[in-house]
């Protein structure tokens, strides 16, 4: 069993999605085993809580360097044998530091079809209003790996949601949420812990699955 921390800054849906996927036997060959919030008041952690997995609350500001933070996260990875970093919904930037240190071994969910609506200051809402914006027709959701770039590390899985006319910047992250991020971030981690993924040249290859 390949241990995973989640780690989340609000309301933690996708923490939610991960923790009824396990529950129902839906990720296999993993557990998730900390979750780490950046945000004290996240409802993420009463979720986490109610699932009975451990907490932790780590605070960028509350660290005088990136290094002193960086340490302190770094640690508690270590401390719980972490195989697998899932950012779902977490706002504090992870430093190069960190991802040299799990390489292809940090996930995150980004809510457009990257690379439309991405990298940075594009978080929660704001990618929402700006797909809006630009009137486009088709948004969805994106998993990918953490590399030193915002964003623009290899691509996992991606599914595509309609946008519907009148839609406000709410109903489609509920939308999109509903129709493809709690779908996808489970099957990636389950992709993942059984070790059906290989990274080369920057694009991900799923064992099993011929496209
Ligand atoms: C999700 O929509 C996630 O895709 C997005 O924040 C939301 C968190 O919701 N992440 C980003 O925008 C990352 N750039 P949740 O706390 O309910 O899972």
């Amino acid at each position: 069993m390949l241990n995973i921390a989640v780690l989340v800054s609000g309301g933690g849906t996708n923490l939610q999605a991960l923790i009824d996927a396990q529950s129902s036997g839906k990720i296999k060959g993993g557990q998730i085993v900390l979750v780490v919030s950046s945000n004290p008041s996240a409802y993420a952690l009463e979720r986490a809580k109610k699932a009975n997995i451990p907490t932790k609350v780590l605070r960028r500001k509350d660290f005088k360097t990136q290094e002193d933070y960086d340490s302190a996260l770094l640690g508690l990875l270590e401390s719980y044998q972490i195989s697998l970093v899932v950012l779902a919904g977490f706002l504090t930037i992870i430093s190069e530091n960190v991802v040299s240190h799990y390489p292809n071994r940090i996930m995150n969910i980004h809510p457009s079809l990257i690379p439309s609506f991405c990298g940075e200051g594009y978080y929660g809402l704001r990618v929402h209003e700006e797909a809006l914006k630009r009137g486009v027709k088709v948004t969805g959701a994106t998993v990918h790996f953490v590399n030193e770039v915002c964003d623009g590390g290899p691509i996992i899985l991606q599914k595509a949601v309609a946008v519907q006319q009148g839609d406000t910047p709410q109903t489609l992250q509920r939308r999109v949420m509903e129709q493809a991020e709690w779908e996808l971030l489970p099957r990636a981690v389950s992709l993942f812990c059984e070790g059906r993924l290989t990274v080369e040249n920057g694009i991900v290859t799923i064992k099993g699955e011929e496209q």
